[in-house]
């Protein structure tokens, strides 16, 4: 038996980009969301070496300050011809001054120098890990993904970090042409695109009921 999430809960990020997504995606659930940054709570140093790793040490750390259930994500994108780089570094690539239209760039340096210049060599994908933590120790945790291609220049200027450069499989926008209803494209509309949403579907079917 899974355990269920109800009443209030922490979600433990600073990332307001992310806390809007995952406010977005619990709001049909009945749960109160309040952020680890409204809380005051610091920010756990992430030293796991995957995503659900990580996810997992900010989810136990805002559990057990907070002493409410936790939920939080750890994610990032995964360039095959960069071996996987920058993974589980994506937000540290952007900087201290969080500057995506840094990293983007950097990227597509490292996919030029490596000569990958047709859509088959520029394979990437998005991560998301979700982990949930009670205070009591119990956890429950689910990764996904979602697969596409990396364009260049970057196309629009919706949702956030890599977004404009990503092309998901089967879609002639990236991520930063979509709205974030396209992007997550959750039930009914859809069964989920991006990689959270997809997390997200798997968590809610073991943790969350619809009010
Ligand atoms: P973390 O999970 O806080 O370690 O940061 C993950 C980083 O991965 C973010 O800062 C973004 O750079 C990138 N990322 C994760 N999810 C997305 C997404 O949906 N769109 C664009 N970039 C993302």
């Amino acid at each position: 038996m899974h355990r269920k999430l109800e009443g209030r809960i922490v979600i433990a990020t600073h990332n307001p980009g992310k806390l809007a997504e995952m406010r977005e995606l619990l709001a049909p659930y009945g749960v109160e969301a309040v952020s680890a940054g409204e809380l005051g709570l610091g920010e756990p140093e992430e030293t796991g070496d995957t995503f659900e790793a990580n996810a997992r040490i900010k989810a136990i750390a805002a559990a057990q300050a907070a002493r409410l259930p936790a939920f939080a994500d750890d994610s990032g994108i995964v360039v095959d011809a960069l071996d996987g780089a920058p993974g589980i570094y994506s937000a540290r690539w952007a900087g201290e001054t969080k500057d995506f239209n840094a990293a983007m760039a950097r990227v597509e340096r490292l996919l030029a120098e490596r000569g990958a210049t047709t859509p088959d060599k520029r394979r990437a994908h998005f991560v998301s890990a979700l982990c949930v933590a009670w205070p009591d120790g119990d956890l429950e945790q689910v990764e996904a993904r979602v697969d596409g291609t990396l364009v260049w220049p970057p196309r629009g200027t919706a949702g956030f970090g890599y977004d404009p450069m990503f092309l998901p499989d089967g879609h002639a926008r990236t991520f930063g042409e979509m709205t974030s209803i396209e992007k997550h494209g959750m039930p009914p509309l859809g069964l989920g695109l991006s990689h959270r949403a997809r997390a997200f579907v798997k968590l809610a079917e073991i943790c969350l009921e619809r009010r």
